[in-house]
Order: C-alpha cells, then sequence, then structure tokens
C-alpha cells in the first residue's frame, strides 16, 4: 500500500498553473489576516489552498505578528509543513475547541456545502473542523458549483477489512445509487484508478471514490446513509458546518457566508 494519493482537476499549463497558485496564495493569506487573532486555537486544513494558510501563519508567528497561537493540523502533511515554519501544535485531545479552523474544498455549493477528501484527509479534516467556532473554507472560483457531485467524486473513507463488500454498500444505497463507485490507487494524479496500489490514507483506511452524472439532490440525506454504513469510517459531504467561503476569482476576493 501507498500513501493516499490527491485528486486534481488542475490544468497542466505551467502558466495556469502560476495563476491558480497566486490565486490560492491570495486566499489562503486573507483567511490568516481577517480571521486569526493572537491567542486563538486553529485548525490547518490539508491541500494545495490550506498550504498557503499555514505558510501565512508561520510567517505571522515569526515575525511576532501573531503570538500564544496553538494549531491542530488535519493531515502528516500538514503537520510536517507546521513543524518547519515552528508554529506550535496541539491535538484535539487536550483542546476539543478551536476558535477558527482554515481549509480548501473541492466543490462548494450555493448552500456552502462542500465536497472534500480529495487530497484523501477527510475524517481528520472533520474531526478538527467540526469542533472550530469558525469554519473558513478558501478556494478558487473553481471550486463553486450548482449542485455537488458531477464535478468531483465523493471520497468515503472505509475500513481495509472486505473493502471490496463495503464498496458495492456504499454504491447501492438509496441515494448513490447509479453512481460509479472506484477505490483510489495509490499512484494516480487523476480521477482514474491507473495506479498499482490501494491508496491508504493517514488513519491506515482505505477511499472510494463516488462519481456521479447528476448533482446529489439531497446531500444531507445522502451523508446520513453514508454514515449509517458499517464498514464506512466518514465521507467527504460536509454539510452545515461552513462560517464563511473566501473565493479568488478573475474579479478579486469575494466573501461568501
Ligand atoms: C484534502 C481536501 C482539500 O481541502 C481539497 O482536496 C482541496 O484541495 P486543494 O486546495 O489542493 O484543491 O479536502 O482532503
Amino acid at each position: 500500500p501507498v500513501k493516499v494519493a490527491q485528486q486534481s482537476r488542475f490544468a497542466t499549463s505551467s502558466m495556469l498553473m502560476a495563476t491558480q497558485d497566486e490565486l490560492k496564495q491570495q486566499v489562503g493569506y486573507k483567511a490568516v489576516d481577517d480571521y486569526v487573532k493572537s491567542g486563538m486555537v486553529v485548525g490547518l486544513g490539508t491541500g494545495s489552498t490550506a498550504y498557503f494558510a499555514v505558510e501565512r501563519l508561520g510567517q505571522k508567528l515569526a515575525s511576532g505578528e501573531l503570538k500564544d497561537i496553538v494549531a491542530i493540523p488535519t493531515s502528516v502533511r500538514t503537520k510536517e509543513q507546521a513543524e518547519e515554519l515552528k508554529i506550535p501544535l496541539v491535538t484535539l485531545d487536550t483542546h476539543s475547541k478551536l476558535d477558527v479552523a482554515i481549509d480548501g474544498a473541492d466543490e462548494v455549493d450555493p448552500d456552502l456545502n462542500l465536497v472534500k477528501g480529495g487530497g484523501g484527509a477527510l475524517l481528520r479534516e472533520k474531526m478538527v473542523e467540526v469542533c472550530a467556532d469558525k469554519f473558513i473554507v478558501i478556494v478558487d472560483e473553481s471550486k463553486l458549483c450548482d449542485g455537488l457531485g458531477p464535478g468531483f467524486p465523493l471520497p468515503v473513507e472505509i475500513t481495509p477489512f472486505c473493502h471490496e463488500h463495503t464498496l458495492r454498500l456504499i454504491a447501492n444505497l438509496p441515494t448513490t445509487k447509479g453512481c460509479e463507485a472506484i477505490l483510489r490507487m495509490g499512484s494516480s494524479s487523476t480521477n482514474k484508478p491507473d495506479g498499482d496500489e490501494i491508496a491508504v490514507t493517514d488513519n491506515g483506511n482505505y477511499i472510494v471514490d463516488l462519481h456521479f452524472k447528476e448533482p446529489i439532490k439531497d446531500a444531507p440525506k445522502m451523508a446520513m446513509e453514508l454514515k449509517n454504513t458499517v464498514g464506512v469510517v466518514d465521507h467527504g459531504l460536509f454539510c452545515g458546518m461552513t462560517t464563511a467561503v473566501i473565493i479568488a476569482g478573475s474579479d478579486g476576493i469575494t466573501v461568501k457566508e
């Protein structure tokens, strides 16, 4: 088994990548500048956008602009980045309540419900972000959608034990029927299972990506059905959790609450 691979929707032209990176940096920095104050407990998301929020927090701690911050990372990758930046880290075991959490998303619908988990960190992200007074989502405008589902596969984290059985169960729930369920493979940076080894999350679990042709009609209902399926650890539907979304687009930055 290999560590979990990141799903990607991005074009590969270096010019386009640079532009998207700039947008990600803008929202990552703005989230820290606007929502993080000295003395706070901060949740650190995972992914290429959250990376910039972590970077900004590190800069502001190093310069002394922010003080007495402790942070909780949502993945091993983010933990390593935070450690390099000397951001003091704690865990949910000692700090069950966070002032703010900042993270990216794979899709954002008009009600600010999210699909997350493209980077495979959905369980720790949800555990941390659900404990935050404010959950700030940072995205570029390509992540906005009218309905969750068809634009990005929905990740579901499952236990390795009898995973083919669990995959069949979650592909045949009343709300998921008709989706294509694909076990995430390791070397893939696309939506296709083109790696040789099953991807393994930071928690030692597998991920099934549910591909939908139509928008998900009732995300909270699907969330409940997935969560009630024995063998499912958690899923990438984040419903009713978002405080604000900071969106970077061609017209500048907007905030939706
Ligand atoms: C990781 C996530 C990420 O927040 C999501 O995949 C967005 O990542 P990026 O900012 O790289 O597009 O949910 O599990």
